[in-house]
């Protein structure tokens, strides 16, 4: 991120930060899905991502990602650091759950879905926030929530690089936030989002990029202000870019893809951060960044083994590298935070 530096968030001025996303509209003769049961082995989905749920056993759900197994349920610390997670999202936006402007997608009777859902939390404050809405929320996991649901909420299971199991044009509203290491092929994502789209839907995907730096400090000041964090940075984005994943697909490629696309229309962006620690002066981002503070110290033990796997880095230079990372939680002028982007636009 480049930018004056400032405590000023990027995200409580969205008038400041959305940007027209219009130019070079084109179709790009991608094939049209008639219904989700195309989305089988064989078909023109083959371009989805390998990353994909193979089997179930007593509730137990598997993906398979480059060749190796693992268990897909989201464990009970996975699901306290996703709540944790959506609270500094919510903190960061002024206590709402949205910066786009989804109001008028959210008419009575409209239908929604939630893709990758996680805990299900945003969706179920989405179905109060709009009870006259019928919500739909998916993960590749199980959602497993003991409290009570609202009415207007359903949740199912599905892995979205298999394709959706609903027909065309079914949703006036689709939502997606952090997938971005759960998808490979972001053009087969857009594409299914747009086919279950009715026209006149508004489409919003909210993710994050890699490699994650200082907002609002130029970035030729990055290294100078937080050297352990840069590094720390580096190595997740080259673990990121390893394992097949798309680095910026937050800033630069879903966006992209919807203008390519040439079925959406109004295409914008809000720009935005997670701060690491409670370093800003305004008190928004100064608050998510001290709810975000503990988990961004267990950031380095949860990324461990894949920043091992993918970049070969040996035990006592990952130590080094995370301890580098650490010691700038905190230091004053080290502004530290995950980039956001909310790419949004409604089909045509
Ligand atoms: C970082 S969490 C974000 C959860 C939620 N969207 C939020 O912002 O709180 C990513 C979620 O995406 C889900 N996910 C990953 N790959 C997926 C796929 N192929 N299909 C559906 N869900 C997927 C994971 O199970 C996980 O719950």
């Amino acid at each position: 991120m480049t930018g004056p530096d400032t405590n000023q968030p990027y995200n409580v001025q969205p008038s400041m930060i959305v940007t027209n996303a219009h130019a070079n509209p084109g179709l790009d003769g991608q094939t049209e899905y008639d219904t989700a049961s195309d989305m089988t082995p064989g078909s023109p989905t083959d371009s989805f991502s390998t990353f994909s749920m193979t089997s179930t056993m007593n509730d137990r759900v598997f993906r398979e990602d480059g060749g190796r197994r693992f268990q897909a349920q989201n464990d009970e610390q996975e699901l306290e650091r996703l709540e944790c997670q959506h609270r500094v999202f919510k903190a960061v936006q002024a206590d709402s759950n949205y910066l786009a402007p989804v109001h008028s997608s959210l008419f009575n009777g409209a239908r929604a879905l939630d893709i990758g859902c996680g805990t299900g939390i945003w969706a179920i404050e989405m179905a109060q926030e709009f009870p006259k809405v019928e919500w739909i929320a998916t993960d590749l996991a199980p959602v497993q929530r003991d409290s009570d649901l609202p009415d207007n909420l359903h949740f199912a299971q599905n892995d979205i690089t298999q394709g959706l199991p609903f027909p065309n044009e079914s949703f006036d509203f689709v939502h997606s936030r952090l997938l971005v290491m759960g998808v490979r092929n972001w053009k087969a994502i857009v594409d299914e989002i747009l086919r279950v789209l009715k026209p006149g839907g508004m489409v919003l995907m909210i993710e994050c990029d890699f490699p994650w730096g200082l907002p609002g400090v130029s970035e030729d000041q990055w290294a100078e202000r937080a050297r352990g964090h840069v590094k720390f940075s580096d190595y997740l984005k080259m673990a990121v870019e390893n394992r097949g994943y798309d680095p910026q697909a937050a800033s630069r490629t879903i966006a992209s893809l919807m203008r390519s696309s040439g079925k959406v229309r109004d295409i914008s962006q809000i720009e935005s951060c997670l701060p690491l620690w409670g370093w800003s002066e305004d008190p928004h981002l100064r608050r998510a960044g001290e709810i975000m503070r503990a988990d961004a110290e267990d950031i380095p033990n949860s990324v461990k083994i894949v920043i091992q796997d993918a970049c070969e880095v040996p035990e006592s230079r990952y130590q080094e590298i995370k301890v580098g990372y650490l010691a700038d939680l905190g230091k004053p002028g080290a502004h530290t935070a995950v980039p956001i982007f909310h790419n949004y636009g409604w089909k045509v």
